[in-house]
C-alpha cells in the first residue's frame, strides 16, 4: 500500500470512494453529501492550499484524506482533517491510520501548528487528537467530545483560541 498526493485526474475515483464508504457507514444520503463536499472543496478557492492524499494498492484506490486550511478568530495557520474514507473492503487494515499519519507528517514539515478534526474520539484519539484546546467550532455541535485538536508544533494550541472558520464548502451547517 502506498500513500501519495492525489492527482487531478483521480477526482471521479476519489468521489466514488467517499460515496461508497460513507453510504456503507451512515446511509446513501451521507455518501452523496460527503462526495459533494469533497467535490466542492477541491474547487473551493478558500480551501487552498489543501492537502489531498490517496492510498492505493496494486492500482486500486483504497483510501483518501483531505486537509484544508482554517483560521481561528481570523488568525491563519491551522488545518482541519475532513473527510477521511477507506474502501469498505479494505477497512481495518491500518489504511486510515496511515493516511492520517502521512498527512500529519507533511503538514508538520510545512510548520503547520495544529490540525482539528470532528470525528469519533475512539478512532482519532489513537492518532493523538484530544479535546484539550480552546478552539470553538463554527457551529454548535451535539457531541463536543468529537471536536478535537492535535498540536504539530509544541505548545501551538496555547496560542490559538477563539472561533474556527474553515473553507466555505465545509462551513455549511449540515457538516457539523
Ligand atoms: C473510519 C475509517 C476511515 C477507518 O479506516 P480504517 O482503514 O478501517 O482504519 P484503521 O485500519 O486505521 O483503524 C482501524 C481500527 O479503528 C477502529 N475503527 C474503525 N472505525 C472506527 C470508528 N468509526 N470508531 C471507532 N473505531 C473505529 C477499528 O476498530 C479498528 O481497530 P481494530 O482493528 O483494532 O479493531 C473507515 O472505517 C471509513 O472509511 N469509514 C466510513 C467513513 C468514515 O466514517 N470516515 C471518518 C469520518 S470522521
Amino acid at each position: 500500500m502506498q500513500v501519495r498526493e492525489a492527482g487531478a485526474e483521480e477526482r471521479a475515483g476519489i468521489l466514488a470512494l467517499h460515496r461508497v464508504a460513507f453510504a456503507a457507514a451512515e446511509g446513501e444520503e451521507a455518501g452523496e453529501i460527503i462526495a459533494a463536499l469533497v467535490d466542492s472543496l477541491l474547487d473551493d478557492p478558500t480551501a487552498q492550499p489543501l492537502l489531498s492524499l490517496v492510498a492505493e494498492t496494486e492500482n486500486a484506490l483504497v483510501g483518501h484524506i483531505l486537509f484544508t486550511p482554517v483560521t481561528v478568530d481570523g488568525v491563519a495557520g491551522g488545518y482541519i482533517l475532513a473527510p477521511l474514507a477507506v474502501s469498505p473492503t479494505a477497512q481495518r487494515g491500518g489504511i486510515g491510520k496511515a493516511l492520517i499519519h502521512a498527512g500529519l507528517e507533511r503538514l508538520r514539515q510545512q510548520a503547520v501548528p495544529f490540525v482539528m478534526v470532528l470525528g469519533d474520539p475512539a478512532y482519532y484519539s489513537r492518532s493523538g487528537f484530544a479535546t484539550s484546546h480552546a478552539i470553538r467550532p463554527p457551529h454548535d455541535i451535539p457531541y463536543p467530545e468529537a471536536w478535537m485538536a492535535l498540536a504539530l508544533v509544541e505548545g501551538a494550541l496555547n496560542e490559538f483560541s477563539g472561533t474556527l472558520q474553515c473553507a466555505d464548502a465545509l462551513n455549511a451547517r449540515e457538516h457539523w
